[in-house]
């Protein structure tokens, strides 16, 4: 191969920034050629890549977001559309394509590759919930941001005697609400994994108030229930003043953590050489602290990401 494509799709994920510039900069110290596509699928739908150099990737490592800019662009399903990308990648005589992104993402990389495109696939979602890596680029920098959070929200909960609730994306996963609640310290956990039941919730608030806890917060996944109607219900069932925060895009932004940026190093260099040995269809994980990569459509439609019970049952017993 001589020249690849990289792009950023999905939601953005700090340490983005420094998985271009890994696959960048490897790419070039192996002679590759390396273009970037702007604003993911669409700005690969629409022609809109140019040529990236050493230089236009200098002063990332650091910048949370993608400069080459995100987009979801579902239209990507329609075959015809998928035609007129590939058409755009083999005018230039691209090789293959490196998506940085969630696994909405992943399966646009899946068709491409199977209508004969080769494309690399890497996690880069606050969410942490792609199949095949212990952990995606962009999960520790958010979950700094959700610790912080709750950390100022304990401060302003303790002193006025409120439960606070706290609303931590995740999609459909709830590993970034279980991690930032147990280094929260939160009294309360609820996870898409486990069934809400609202009325155990409210049980398990008030057995806490009888054993005497002043305050209390609960982190729920986003997408559960609307968590200002729960704090309104929680309220008048516990006399206890309730207040319901959603953490939103905030969550999103920052300087990644030097974690994320190890991680979005090693994987960026880690495509490079999967697409020099000859690789393609491929998404790259970290398990067990080493770089693995897996068929990326099996990792779509076979492989499921383990729940982290134990992890809940440690939190329980220390609520
Ligand atoms: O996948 C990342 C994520 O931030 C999810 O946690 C959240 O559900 C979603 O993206 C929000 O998407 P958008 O930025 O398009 O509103």
């Amino acid at each position: 191969i001589k020249k690849i494509v990289v792009l950023t799709s999905g939601g953005d994920a700090p340490g983005m920034n420094a998985a271009i510039r890994g696959v960048v900069r490897a790419a070039l110290s192996e002679g590759l050629e390396v273009f970037g596509i702007y604003d993911g699928y669409l700005g690969l739908y629409e022609d809109r890549m140019e040529k990236l150099d050493r230089y236009s990737v200098s002063d990332m490592i650091n910048r949370g977001g993608t400069f080459l800019g995100s987009a979801r662009f579902p239209q990507f399903k329609d075959g015809s559309v998928r035609a007129k990308a590939i058409e755009n990648l083999k005018k230039r005589g691209i090789d293959a394509l490196v998506v940085i992104g969630g696994d909405g993402s992943y399966m646009g990389a899946k068709r491409l590759t199977e209508e004969g495109f080769p494309c690399i696939g890497l996690p880069g979602t606050i969410d942490n919930d792609v199949a095949g890596t212990d952990y995606t680029i962009g999960y520790f920098t958010a979950l700094e941001t959700v610790v912080e959070a709750i950390d100022r929200l304990r401060d302003t909960s303790s002193s006025h005697q409120r439960i606070s609730i706290v609303e931590v994306m995740g999609r459909h996963c709830g590993d970034l609400t279980l991690a930032a609640a147990i280094a929260g310290g939160c009294e309360f956990i609820v996870l898409p994994e486990i069934e809400f039941n609202r009325e155990d919730l409210v049980n398990e608030i008030k057995a806490g108030i009888s054993k005497g806890k002043k305050h209390a917060i609960v982190a729920i996944t986003e997408h559960i229930c609307d968590i200002n109607e729960l704090a309104r219900h929680i309220e008048q069932e516990t006399q206890r003043e309730t207040r319901a925060t959603v953490l939103g895009h905030i969550q999103r932004g920052g300087p990644p953590v030097a974690y994320d940026r190890i991680l979005a190093s090693r994987m960026g260099a880690y495509a490079i050489e999967l697409l020099l040995q000859g690789y393609g269809g491929r998404c790259v994980g970290i398990l067990n602290e080493k770089m693995v990569h897996h068929d990326i459509i099996d990792a779509i439609e076979n492989m499921k990401r383990p729940f982290k019970g134990d992890w809940l049952e440690t939190a329980k017993k220390l609520y």
